[in-house]
């Protein structure tokens, strides 16, 4: 009998990918390298806007400024009421821009709607775009220029893929979701060439006919559509890598908050037939904010090398 295949599943399951414990390693190794700037003279610097009090960004931004202390970096969260005029955010944007103790600038999305997020991005300077949305960033990754900024939730997904070991080059690769902070960004990273990449890309969306037929192709299946447990166990190929960057609050009784977090995936179902997966929460989640103090700190690094 020949050996089973490395990606077949276990009689338990898929193995799991631990984003925690990855997140943390890369959050030592961005630690170490901000003692070795602090050394040479640059302390990097995050600032994080946030604009208005939505519970959720509220709960993030806290998150980033907490991390960006804990590695060692200046981080700062400013903060501007719900009602505050678009022409106020761009005044701040060109005041941090400006400012040579800040190397990160990151406003929070959503942004409430007397401002249009494309002119806030657009104001960001490039060079300190470490959300990587600013359109020179955008191009950078398409053309595959790797002196930009790639957002941090599929540089953090392509970062698991590359620790486990999972071959990406020729792997048919299926994303559900072309948002312009994961789908369309993951997609591109994927299709570049080179390590981590090299992948034949599919992006699905609200609109794809037949959804199952894409998705039962894919070796590697990274869903991002912000739909509750919309893939199945039946729309997975055995063996299959299953990334989800869903993040979802339901009803759940059970619980004392009345809420449960849960993905965009059927983790319980998916995970038999899947050799790989990520669990929510605990995947996905922590590496996003690894991968903006990683942003970061290069951010910072490339003033010393200017
Ligand atoms: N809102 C949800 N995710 C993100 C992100 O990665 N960056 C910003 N700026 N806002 C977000």
């Amino acid at each position: 009998m020949s050996d089973p295949s490395p990606s077949a599943p276990t009689r338990e399951g898929a193995r799991l990918i631990d984003g925690t414990a990855l997140a943390k390693r890369i959050r030592a190794e961005v630690a170490a390298d901000v003692a070795a700037l602090r050394l040479r003279g640059v302390t990097p610097g995050l600032a994080v806007v946030l604009v208005g009090d939505d519970p959720a960004s509220g709960v993030y931004v806290g998150a980033k400024e907490r991390a960006s202390r804990e590695a060692g970096m200046a981080g700062d969260t400013i903060r501007l009421p719900a009602n505050a005029s678009q022409s106020e955010l761009l005044a701040l944007v060109e005041r941090l821009n400006r400012d040579e103790r800040v190397h990160g600038i990151l406003v929070q999305m959503p942004l409430p709607a007397q401002i249009d997020p494309d002119t806030v991005i657009r104001h960001i300077r490039p060079d300190k775009d470490v959300d990587g949305f600013h359109p020179v960033n955008v191009g950078k990754l398409l053309i595959g220029h790797t002196d930009g900024f790639v957002p941090c939730t599929p540089a953090g997904v392509q970062r698991m893929l590359v620790e486990h070991g999972v071959a990406t080059r020729g792997a048919e690769c299926v994303v559900i979701g072309r948002s312009t902070i994961v789908g369309k960004p993951m997609a591109a990273l994927l299709m570049q060439a080179g390590a981590g990449a090299d992948a034949t890309v599919t992006i699905c969306h609200s609109r794809t006919r037949d959804l199952a037929s894409h998705t039962r192709r894919a070796d590697i299946l990274i869903v991002a559509a912000g739909r509750p447990r919309m893939v199945t166990a039946d729309m997975v190929k055995p063996g299959a890598v299953v990334i989800d960057v869903g993040m979802n609050r339901i009803a759940d009784a059970t619980t004392a908050s009345g809420t449960r977090l849960v993905g965009d995936v059927d983790f319980e179902g998916v995970r038999l037939v899947a050799s790989l997966i990520t669990p929510v929460p605990g995947g996905v989640g922590p590496m996003t904010i690894a991968m903006l103090l990683h942003n970061t700190v290069r951010a910072a690094r490339r003033t010393l090398d200017a």
